[in-house]
């Protein structure tokens, strides 16, 4: 499996990395085994997967905890990421979470800690229902001052961001903040990074991790786009109406993605290649991102994936997807929130 360089660490990822939401069950993602994780983990290992992504949020920690369970014997050969929401990002907040995450990670260390989304009241609030936090956010000149400090304790080897824009960014380097890596959403239907965002991590020598590679399910093939569930309709991509909680009040670009997924299944059959390993393909043939994480439910979700990691998109079919989805990038526009209106972005 090749590996890529996360920015200018010394973590090398693979470039097909796990995505670990669904681990532990829930609401989001519905039932998930432990064993079907344990499967997962070990022969992602065995085939050369290092990198495993998870977030305290996740599952209310059952995702960590799922995913320390099945990495026992095993932590040493794993790069692990996790995340604090921002309504943690508080010093004393920090450093509980930090703890708590190791705890159920089982763990004495984090390799990537990430703040999942930018330290603002928009974003917060989605995480907290305690009025004083979203009226007074924590001060990100604290927060990163404490994850240096636990950096220095060794409880967290790289700090990370995940779901910052360009302007948030800056303001983190005008700070001196040490940041290795960049998580953000990266799939044919989802290419606003290509807007600023990849060329300004890569300016700054920062990695790029790409989640959400078969945009939910939707780039799997199995579902068309009226089946997919509201849980994985609330974004941008979709009607309003459709999604569960859906808050961004958007018209979708739901004929779009039907046209662009027709012709795409066309390639994939003219070019001998499934779709799965041709959308997780396309992700990797930008040479910006480091890593692909994609969510896998079972070892035969594992298997299918995994053929992504081999391919070369020749560069005629490349331009060809490209085109096939360019209409619903413009549409979209440059705003990787997928969540919000464009003028509610969390990500600045
Ligand atoms: N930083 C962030 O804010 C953020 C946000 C979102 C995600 N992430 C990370 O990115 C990871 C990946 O994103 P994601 O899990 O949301 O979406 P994804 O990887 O695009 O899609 C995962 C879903 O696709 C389906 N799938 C996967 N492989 C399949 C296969 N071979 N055949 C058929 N269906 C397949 C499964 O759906 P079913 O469950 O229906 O089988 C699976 O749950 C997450 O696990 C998480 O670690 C980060």
């Amino acid at each position: 499996m090749e590996k890529r360089r996360l920015g200018k660490s010394d973590l090398y990822l693979s470039t097909i990395g796990m995505g670990c939401w669904q681990y532990g069950g829930g609401n989001y993602w519905g039932d998930q085994s432990q064993n079907d994780v344990d499967q997962i983990v070990h022969e992602a290992l065995d085939y050369g997967v290092n990198y495993f992504d998870t977030a305290e949020i996740y599952n209310d920690g059952k995702s960590e905890e799922s995913l320390g369970a099945a990495l026992k014997g095993r932590r040493s050969k794993a790069i692990v990421g996790t995340k604090v929401t921002p309504a943690n990002a508080f010093p004393d907040d920090l450093r509980q979470s930090c703890e708590e995450s190791l705890k159920r990670l089982q763990t004495d260390y984090i390799d990537l800690y990430m703040v999942h989304w930018p330290v603002n009241a928009l974003s917060i609030q989605h995480f907290t229902e305690d009025k004083d936090k979203i009226n007074h956010p924590p001060d990100i000149r604290e927060t990163f001052s404490t994850l240096k400090v636990l950096q220095s304790e060794g409880k967290i080897r790289h700090v990370g961001i995940s779901n910052h824009g360009v302007e948030q960014m800056e303001e983190l380097r005008e700070l001196g903040a040490d940041i290795t890596a960049n998580e953000l959403p990266y799939n044919l239907f989802s290419r606003a990074i290509e807007y600023e965002l990849t060329s300004y991590c890569r300016q700054h020598d920062m990695g790029v991790i790409g989640y959400m590679p078969l945009q939910q399910g939707l780039l799997s093939g199995k579902y068309v786009v009226e089946d997919m569930k509201p849980k994985q309709a609330r974004s941008r991509h979709f009607h309003y109406s459709r999604g569960a909680q859906s808050r961004h009040g958007e018209e979708g670009v739901e004929r779009e993605i039907k046209e662009a997924l027709s012709t795409i299944r066309d390639l994939s059959v003219d070019h001998g290649v499934n779709l799965i390993p041709l959308s997780l393909a396309w992700v990797l043939s930008n040479p910006d991102i480091t890593t692909t994480i994609v969510g896998c439910r079972n070892k035969e979700q594992l298997h299918q994936n995994l053929e992504g990691a081999s391919g070369q998109i020749p560069q005629e079919l490349l331009e060809k997807l490209n085109k096939a989805t360019e209409r619903i990038k413009e549409k979209l526009g440059s705003s990787p929130d997928y969540y919000e209106s464009r003028q509610h972005s969390r990500i600045q």
